[in-house]
């Protein structure tokens, strides 16, 4: 089982995009595919359809210890592709639980029941570097960090460089940054080489060959309900997304042991 947290304090770099269609394409390629939406907008959560606000179990009450997380869990429109939602209620948890002995453990143990079941645990998380991220980066043993091409960003990629490193010395020796993936992707602008460029030169094989490039048929894909592989398979972000899910899997001989 590998398990990956998508995560990136910066807002709109396609965190979630990244996570419903590579968990879509290894689906599509026979892995068993858990995704955990771990922002409490939920937008993962309504991409595959689900009305948010009226979920009658999330990951609130996983968070809160009141339910099991199997009980939350809803099959989507791709086989082998199973979802644990969330919704606003989300955000209460950071509160409720500010002061709990364990807290960024809560997580781990609650998805300890699970990860026999599946070849991927991919986790959605929202745009910060609060309880709920560092959850995420205590439990999974893989960061993958998303980046918009469009802007130039380094200082924010040094500064989660950094946050993943000190929960790896503090709370999860065995975390790594195993994949930076550029996306939005223009290449008719020399910007989005530039940004490649450099950060390539900075964190050299920690970035995915597999580029994302700017498609609109993603953009329109959330309200469709369904992945990209799905809503438009002749689109070049099935393309991209297809290509990245191949090297993911490409990378597993590197993580046999674990
Ligand atoms: N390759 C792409 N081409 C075109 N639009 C894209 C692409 N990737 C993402 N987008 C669009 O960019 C916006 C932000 O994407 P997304 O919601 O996935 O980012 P996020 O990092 O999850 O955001 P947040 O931090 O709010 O959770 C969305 O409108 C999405 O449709
Ligand atoms: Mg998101």
């Amino acid at each position: 089982m590998r398990s990956i947290a998508l995560t990136n304090q910066k807002g709109g770099v396609a965190k979630t995009t990244t996570t419903v269609n590579l968990g879509a394409c290894l689906a599509h390629l026979g892995k068993k595919v858990l995704l955990v939406d771990l922002d409490p907008q939920g937008n993962m959560s309504s991409w595959f359809g689900l009305d948010i606000h009226n979920l009658e179990r999330s990951m609130y009450n996983v968070f809160l210890e009141e339910v099991y997380f199997e009980e939350i869990l809803k099959k989507t429109c791709v086989e082998n592709l199973t979802l644990a939602p969330s919704n606003v209620a989300l955000a209460g948890v950071e509160r409720i639980l500010a002061h709990e002995k364990g807290r960024d453990l809560i997580l781990k143990k609650r998805l300890s029941s699970v990860v026999d079941k599946y070849d991927y645990i991919m986790l959605d998380c929202p745009p910060s570097l609060g309880l709920i991220t560092i959850n995420a980066l205590t439990f999974v043993k893989e960061v993958f960090i998303p980046l918009e091409t469009k802007v130039l960003a380094l200082n924010g990629l040094v500064t989660l460089v950094n946050t993943v490193q000190v929960v790896k010395e503090r709370l999860n020796h065995s975390l790594e940054v195993t994949g930076i993936i550029a996306c939005r992707f223009d290449s008719r602008t020399n910007l989005s080489n530039e940004v490649y460029n450099q950060i390539k030169g900075q964190f050299k094989n920690k970035v995915f060959n597999s580029i994302i490039r700017e498609n609109t048929r993603l953009a329109e894909c959330p309200i469709s309900g369904k992945p990209i592989t799905l809503y438009a398979p002749d689109s070049t972000g099935t393309a991209d997304y297809t290509d990245l899910a191949k090297e993911v899997v490409e990378m597993e001989s590197r993580f046999k042991e674990i």
